[in-house]
């Protein structure tokens, strides 16, 4: 029978979406000043304003990548779209790579190496453990790989895996250090130089206090030179005697970080269409990090962290993963027996209007995920979590010494105030 259609097209009700507390792993509120960004009129992406604040936005992101990297600028699409512009620009068919995994998003760093042909090699640790820096090199000298490839701050763990010996192993050994800072840049330290880290991507929508949809990445020249010993010019936009590199071509057209080094500098030379909004976002986000100071913002993560986890535990609650190398932006806590994780966490979000998250794996319907990313960590949104939290808990016959979460974040703020 043949589908039965309205005789005039569906338009549905006006976007309205509720007010919201996001207080999962990511995406969180965005800061209101990026909203206004957003708003902002079109340029044409070669009106001078606009290619100006191209510029702008490569300087304020070397500020908060902390480096000297002349290359830092933004890929269009989420986070992983920066992951995999970098991963598919570097890696050839055949290519070894190393990819520690303990958690979700190291297992994607092998997925899209596997696509363009990697010869990966994982190693792994049990979710809620990170590596030690000598199993990674260990693993380097055993299997000499041309990049090494992990994830900072893996959200579905909640752990942050230390870089600081990861880089210098690296460049010891010749190999390249890709990282994913999706989850830890603006909230956590990201010392791309300090910790010699080749090349680094991350995300708008979590610590950056911005919306899904542009990836800062940056990386150092010697990247740069691999990536463009691979360099093909599409036909339409070849200038004059353009010699293309002698490797393989990239076998991505959209994430071709060679084609976009030129769109980046002043050649200018015409990939994709800059995706204008997300790029004043991206400037607006940049803006506001560095306003408030990057260890100004580190620490306001650090102690809403603790204030979350004092709360939480004096609710009796137990805290996921090794506390030795847990993020300072995103916990994890056991859901506790008896309650239905999906179901509390549902009721969370009808009653209060609070997201929190759930988690993947091993871990599903074991933790959830409470973010205190960006423009959310702040004491008011810590404050409210608990409470809801403890009234859903004890709606789902879990019961806490009633105010004994709220009293106890008191505590941490009040101490941190003296
Ligand atoms: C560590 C990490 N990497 C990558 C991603 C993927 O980001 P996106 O969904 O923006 O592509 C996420 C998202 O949660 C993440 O936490």
């Amino acid at each position: 029978m043949d589908e039965i259609r309205p005789n005039r097209p569906q338009l549905y009700e006006n976007l309205d979406p509720e007010p919201r507390l996001l207080m999962g792993p990511g995406p969180v509120d965005v800061h209101p000043r990026i909203l206004r960004a957003l708003s902002m009129p079109m340029l044409g992406q070669f009106d001078p304003q606009f290619t100006g604040y191209m510029n702008q936005v490569m300087d304020l992101l070397r500020q908060v990548f902390r480096t000297e990297n002349h290359w830092a600028f933004l890929v269009n699409g989420t986070a992983r779209s920066g992951t995999e512009a970098l991963l598919t620009s570097l890696i050839c068919p055949g290519d070894r790579v190393l990819v520690p995994i303990f958690g979700r998003f190291g297992h994607l760093l092998k997925e899209i190496s596997e696509r363009v042909g990697a010869q990966v090699v994982p190693l792994h640790a049990e979710w809620g453990t990170v590596f030690t820096a000598s199993a990674i090199e260990e693993a380097i000298i055993e299997h000499r790989p041309k990049v090494v490839a992990l994830v900072h701050g893996d959200t579905s763990t909640t752990m942050v895996q230390p870089l600081d010996e990861i880089g210098p192993i690296c460049r010891k050994h010749g190999a390249i250090a890709y990282v994913d800072a999706t989850a830890t840049l603006g909230g956590m330290a990201v010392e791309v130089d300090g910790w010699q880290l080749d090349a680094v991507s991350s995300g708008l929508q979590k610590c950056m206090s911005g919306p899904p949809g542009t990836a800062p990445i940056t990386f150092n020249d010697r990247v740069a030179e691999v990536i463009n010993s691979r360099k093909h010019i599409e036909e339409g936009i070849q200038p004059e005697g353009f010699v293309p590199g002698s490797g393989p071509r990239i076998q991505s057209n959209y994430f071709d970080v060679a084609m976009l080094m030129d769109y980046w500098s002043p050649k200018r030379l015409n990939h994709h269409t800059e995706s204008t909004s997300m790029l004043y976002a991206a400037h607006e986000c940049a803006r506001i990090v560095l306003e408030e100071g990057l260890e100004t913002r580190f620490e306001r993560h650090r102690l809403a962290s603790r204030a979350l986890r004092a709360g939480l535990e004096a609710m009796g609650l137990k805290l996921f993963g090794d506390p030795a190398h847990r993020m300072d932006n995103v916990t994890g806590v056991h859901i506790p027996e008896g309650v239905d994780g999906d179901k509390a966490r549902g009721d969370i979000l009808a009653d209060f209007g609070i997201e929190i998250g759930t988690s993947f794996g091993p871990l599903q319907g074991r933790i959830w995920r409470i973010g205190t990313m960006g423009y959310v960590c702040r004491k008011s949104s810590i404050l409210t979590c608990l409470s809801a939290l403890e009234a859903v808990l004890r709606q789902h016959g879990y019961r806490a010494t009633p105010g004994a979460g709220v009293d106890a974040a008191y505590v941490v703020y009040r101490e941190a105030e003296r």
